[in-house]
């Protein structure tokens, strides 16, 4: 097949917002014991971190990181996890059915932040706590002395206040597994009264309301339309949260983005149908915090702990291997957040580590790079300035969940500072290569083209610890530049990254 790709460096659609690149840790399975956090491992920190994890960690370029949950955050107490480590409670995690020592928590955590360069973005419980707990947890950890909560925090070993801009208004309200699951109604009354508070704390905060945990849910739409009546006001963003498998539909699976396209759509709709009636000027954007490709059918069927007297310490829980396809699904994912850089100007890759994560881990061994850790990496590394007009001419191919789709997907992004320009493109056809043409001329001086592909023969193949390197981006061989005319071959289930500079 051919295609087209036209893009205008002088029609921006947004800027790149780096906290698009934001991941998620979450107490959770191994993301932080024998995750990031190994006190045995050869290259452990003072504070038990792994060096090896953190190298990683920065290779990726993630931004904010979200934390601690997740789940786990609507039954967390964080006054457990701050203090001397050897007087901290030992506690159940009935959100993942675990055992959670609390040895690494808020001050731990921030440490670690500060070594890998990442923001923190904090999440309060509002599902089994309220606006109290969420008060004090923010005198804590931002205001810099002079009452009880901040000289704890300097007692704790902080003297500067950790200054969090971002924050989550609890976590999937509207999901009936949720500790403290709530109606549309009583969430939303809640997360107002808890962010006009936080606010007469700080105006400046950055505060997340809870969207739908899902697309499909019963309450979808409804749930968003009903939770802005009432906080509309008193936040910036509402969330988003979309996860895909592959059940043995690989035609539709690769259409994925698809799906997230419509999701993001139609919730600025509904934010921007709130606004009108409540005649306002603010602005709500979305925080995807929380997307990523997992096998959550595995999780319910095959992973989920149970019994009374059964509570691990970190098991091994939503360790999902990542295949080609699943990394060419991730990509294609980042295009759709891209697409709408003007209003997703917040996401977080759920999650980071060990659990549906790009970067795993071996206790007293290697940690090393899912498939997915290159689309993640590289467009982190490529995407900047705005986000420009693009166009393409393809043709469609057939699912049966999204029906007739387009065989391509792509973004561009043109940087002024640089003089660079990026095109993000992926090939969902399973059949063949797609030959994708495009014209420089719109760039006036533009000489340096590369492109680099994601693409194997076995689209399941897999980096795993016995072949740790399996899987990695390629130059792609094909580019031919004629005059200012371009040409590249695409393969079959790929995903690419050309730069123009
Ligand atoms: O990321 C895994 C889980 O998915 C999170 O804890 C929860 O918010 C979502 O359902």
């Amino acid at each position: 097949a051919a295609a087209r790709l036209i893009f205008d460096t002088r029609l921006p659609i947004g800027q790149v917002n780096r906290r698009v690149f934001g991941s998620f840790i979450e107490h959770l399975g191994r993301a932080v014991y024998d995750g990031i956090h190994e006190p045995t491992h050869p290259t452990a920190d003072k504070q038990g971190f792994r060096e090896d994890v953190k190298e990683l960690v920065r290779e990726l370029g993630v931004s904010a990181i979200r934390y601690p949950g997740g789940n786990f955050v609507s039954g967390f107490r964080w006054e457990d996890s701050v203090g001397n480590r050897d007087r901290r409670p030992t506690r159940l995690d009935l959100a993942w059915h675990s055992t959670e020592s609390n040895q690494v928590g808020l001050h731990e955590f921030a440490d670690w932040l500060d070594s890998t360069g990442n923001e923190m973005m904090l999440a309060v419980n509002l599902g089994t706590r309220g606006t109290l707990e969420a008060l004090d947890l923010l005198e804590y950890t931002n205001l810099e002395k002079g009452t009880a909560l901040s000289s704890q925090r300097a007692d704790n070993g902080r003297t500067k206040p950790f200054n969090v801009r971002m924050w989550c208004l609890g976590n999937e309200m509207d999901g009936p597994w949720q500790l403290g699951h709530r109606s549309a109604e009583d969430y939303g009354k809640l997360a107002s009264q808890t962010a006009k508070a936080m606010r007469a704390f700080d105006p400046s905060l950055e505060l997340v309301v809870c969207g739908s945990s899902s697309r499909h849910m019963p309450t979808f739409g409804e749930w968003e339309r009903v939770v802005l009546t009432h906080a509309y006001e008193d936040v910036d963003y509402i969330s988003c949260h979309a996860y895909y498998e592959e059940n043995g539909d690989l035609g539709s699976f690769l259409a994925s983005a698809v799906d997230m396209d419509a999701f993001i759509d139609s919730v600025i709709a509904t934010i921007d149908h709130v606004k009108a009636v409540k005649g306002s000027n603010h602005v709500v954007n979305i925080s995807f915090d929380e997307w990523n490709v997992w096998y959550n059918k595995r999780y319910e069927t095959v992973d989920k702990i149970q019994g009374v007297d059964n509570w691990p310490v970190a098991p091994r829980l939503l360790e999902d291997a990542y295949t080609v396809a699943d990394a060419v699904v991730v990509g294609n994912l980042l295009i759709s957040l891209l697409k709408r850089a003007d209003r997703v100007t917040s996401a977080s890759l759920a999650q980071l580590v060990n659990v549906i994560a790009p970067i795993m881990t071996e206790p007293g061994g290697i940690a090393w790079r899912q498939t997915t850790f290159f689309p993640f990496a590289l467009t982190s590394a490529l995407a900047s300035g705005a986000v420009v007009t693009t166009r393409l001419e393809c043709e469609t191919y057939d699912t049966e969940v999204y029906g007739p789709v387009p065989l391509l997907d792509a973004v561009s992004t043109f940087d002024e500072a640089t003089g660079r320009t990026s095109i993000f493109v992926v090939n969902r056809s399973q059949t063949g290569s797609t030959k994708l043409e495009f014209d420089l001329d719109v760039l006036d001086d533009a000489t340096l083209v590369s492109a680099q592909t994601l693409a194997d023969d076995d689209v399941y193949a897999m980096n795993t610890l016995l072949d740790p390197e399996r899987v990695s981006m390629r130059g792609n061989e094909s580019l031919v530049l004629n005059g200012s005319m371009c040409t590249l071959e695409l393969p079959p289930v790929s995903w690419t990254v050309i730069t123009i500079e």
